[in-house]
């Protein structure tokens, strides 16, 4: 008895006043399809089918999903014609069919195999949930005994099946072969001249098939995105989850409520994190580590112990940025793909680093650029100084030994290698090797001009 998932997501979206596709819209940075998609991956389904239609070749292109499928639905005749598009890729007749929707992004698994599980491949299933306000909603029709008769739409509702407050939430899980036959005899009789997916409740009740209902752990699970505003309230209350996880496990937040986490965030013990901080990507913080207020990081690796002060943006992109043990960045710093710090490395304001190594204790503590270099332990990288790794086509590497002392304003011209121990006068523009152990300057020696006057300013009258 296998499962194959439908996810609805063809409709345009109007409300979201957009180009963008709706469901391509992000949520903690993700697609809310890809949200759904995710969700229905850890269904271990047989087939997941995407209906799209509005922006098809755009949405087809920006998800991914294991064994997912793309069915077209144009024109658009509602969600009832939307699943008949899926119907070549429900091949299973003794399986069971859940249908999602592209725009109800956060969906738990539990909830969805709940519901799989209520259906059991001999009801129909319905996720319903009761709402203080359920205008625009199905409305979930029940008999005296509180037998499920019918979803009627809010359009097509009574004024007395309006007052209903349990609303049907687009979720359902049916038995494959019973569902085929409903689709097939589903009309267009209704206020918006649509095959609604909801008549099946009135087909399987006239079938004698029994309907049950299941409820999502909360409301958040079957929130739907249909404007701005609700991406935006949706986004909050689940930035609020993460950081209500978070804190459960002890992290400890400066303010729930000013914290963003768009991919995955993992935590040692006694780790701090100050406002308006923003996590991208895999990033993972170790053990007490210290994070100030406006901070970004991306795909980043923090040790132990090490304090990120404010303002400070380290983005790994596709290559990481690695910081060691005990180490201090920032305020106002930056790193860049491939930076790799060793343990108690100082970075300090207005330095950047690129595709660099660092070693041990190595400091760079104002207004310098490393980018291409590989540093040594016990460096001192002095204010102004920078590696000049492009010469206008290619870029070169700098190569700077253990114990090294940089002066202020140098220029290190790559291709270059700075022996162990070296140290080089400020205003030093550095483009041959510097050997070990010595003191390298690389500028005009100082002289002054015994015989100079200063002019003198000149009087009135004179020419
Ligand atoms: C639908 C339900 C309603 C339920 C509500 C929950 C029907 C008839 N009504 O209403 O009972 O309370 O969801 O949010 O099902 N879609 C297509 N093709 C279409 C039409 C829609 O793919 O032809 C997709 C949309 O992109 C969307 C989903 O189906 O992802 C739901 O469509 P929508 O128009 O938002 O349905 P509602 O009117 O909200
Ligand atoms: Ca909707």
């Amino acid at each position: 008895m296998g499962l194959d998932i439908v996810v609805m997501a063809a409709g345009k979206g109007t409300r979201m006043k957009s180009d963008l596709p709706k469901v391509l819209h992000l949520l903690a940075g993700r697609s809310l399809l890809q949200h759904v998609l995710n969700t229905a991956a850890a269904l271990q389904a047989q087939h997941i089918v995407v209906v799209t239609g509005h922006g098809a070749e755009q949405v087809e292109a920006a998800v991914r999903a294991p064994r997912l499928q793309f069915v077209r639905q144009s024109p658009q005749r509602g969600t009832g014609h939307a699943v008949q598009q899926a119907l070549p890729w429900l091949t299973d007749d003794e399986g069971i069919t859940l249908i999602l929707n592209g725009d109800v992004p956060l969906i738990e698994a539990a909830t969805a195999r709940a519901l799989v599980a209520a259906c059991a491949a001999s009801r129909l299933a319905l996720l319903t949930l009761e709402l203080a306000d359920a205008s625009g909603y199905g409305r979930i029709v029940r008999d005296a005994s509180g037998t499920l008769r019918a979803i009627v739409e809010h359009k097509d509702a009574t004024l007395a099946q309006r007052a209903i407050r349990e609303v049907y939430t687009g979720v359902m899980a049916a038995p494959t072969s019973l569902l085929k036959g409903w689709l097939a005899r589903l009309t267009p009789d209704n206020a918006q001249g649509e095959y609604y997916l909801t008549d099946v409740v009135a087909l399987a009740v006239a079938d004698g098939v029994p309907v049950v209902a299941a409820q999502p752990q909360s409301d958040t699970e079957v929130l739907g995105v249909n404007s701005p505003l609700q991406l935006a309230e949706l986004e909050r209350r689940y930035q609020r989850q993460q950081a209500n996880a978070l804190l459960e496990a002890g992290v400890r937040l400066a303010d729930p409520a000013r914290f963003d986490v768009r991919g995955a965030l993992r935590c040692g013990r006694d780790v701090a994190i100050d406002v308006n901080c923003l996590f991208e990507g895999e990033v993972q913080l170790g053990d007490g580590v210290r994070i100030g207020a406006n901070c970004l990081l991306r795909n980043a690796r923090i040790g132990a112990g090490t304090v990120i002060h404010p303002f400070t943006h380290i983005d790994g992109d596709a290559l990481g940025v690695t910081v060691g043990a005990g180490a201090s960045v920032g305020p106002y710093a930056r790193l860049r793909p491939g930076a790799v710090l060793g343990d108690e490395v100082h970075i300090g304001n207005f330095v950047e680093v690129k595709n660099s190594m660092l070693g041990r204790g190595s400091k760079a503590n104002h207004l310098a650029y490393l980018g291409d270099a590989t540093v040594g332990e016990q460096v001192n990288f002095g204010a102004g100084s920078i590696t000049a790794n492009y010469d206008g086509a290619n870029k070169h590497r700098t190569r700077i030994g253990d114990n090294v002392h940089v002066g202020s304003n140098c220029v290190l011209v790559a291709p270059l290698t700075v022996g162990d121990g070296a140290t080089i006068g400020a205003g030093s523009t550095v483009s041959a090797d510097v050997p070990p152990g010595r003191l390298t300057v690389a500028r005009p020696r100082q002289f002054t001009l015994p015989e100079w006057q200063r002019p003198t300013p000149k009087t009135r009258g004179e020419k």
